[in-house]
């Protein structure tokens, strides 16, 4: 089931909900994987635009979301920008040829596509095959006590937030024909991890 009604509703405080993780550790992350990429970027999911600041200006920006709310919200936010495209598209059909993309991006959004191999799988058809994707997303924690945790959280949030906290996305983004480069985790307990992966 899609979860774009939910972020429709969540879309006007969806930046203060996040805020405080934004400041404390997001930011960091999204410059550190994003300031040196270049060329033409599908970013999927891109909700309200946060990534925005982080792409050099050399690049050309694709950035898709089912949610007309949250691109509404992207498209204020980038107002200024002149190398960008949002479009309201589904990312487990991207309408787009194949092979058209030097990266593909995504960030905390594998956790809400309904079919995440099937939209992974969609990533890599696009992409070329010199391209690359990137991934900042939270996961199913390897340590028993904290998935245990993440199984008892998911249905509250994904109730609220359209979010699923028991994805083992490592393992979807293999499934989906991609390379793994890197696997690198952030932050606390394998729960955040940075991909980086080869169609
Ligand atoms: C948690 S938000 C993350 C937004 C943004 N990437 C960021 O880093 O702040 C997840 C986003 O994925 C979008 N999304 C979920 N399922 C989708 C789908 N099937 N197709 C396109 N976008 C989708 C949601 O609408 C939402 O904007």
């Amino acid at each position: 089931m899609s979860v774009a009604p939910k972020y429709d509703r969540i879309a006007p405080i969806y930046e203060l909900i996040d805020l405080p993780l934004e400041l404390l550790i997001f930011k960091k992350w999204r410059r550190e994987a994003l300031s040196r990429l270049n060329g033409k970027i599908l970013e999927v999911g891109v909700g309200t635009g946060r990534n925005m600041n982080y792409y050099p200006p050399c690049c050309s920006i694709t950035g898709i979301d089912n949610s007309k709310g949250m691109l509404g919200k992207a498209r204020e936010n980038a107002k200024n920008m002149k190398n960008v495209t949002f479009i309201l598209m589904d990312a487990e059909s991207l309408g787009f040829s194949d092979h058209s993309f030097d990266y593909v991006v995504t960030t905390f959004v594998l956790c809400t596509i309904s079919d995440p191999v099937k939209a992974l799988t969609e990533m890599r058809r696009v992409l070329k095959p010199s391209g690359e994707m990137i991934a900042l997303e939270h996961m199913c924690s390897a340590h028993s006590i904290i998935a245990r945790f993440e199984e008892l959280i998911d249905p509250i949030l994904f109730s609220l937030l359209g979010d699923h906290t028991t994805r083992h996305t490592v393992r979807n983004i293999k499934e989906a024909g991609f390379i793994i480069k890197e696997a690198n985790e952030l932050f606390f307990k394998e729960i955040f991890w940075k991909i980086r992966a080869k169609p």
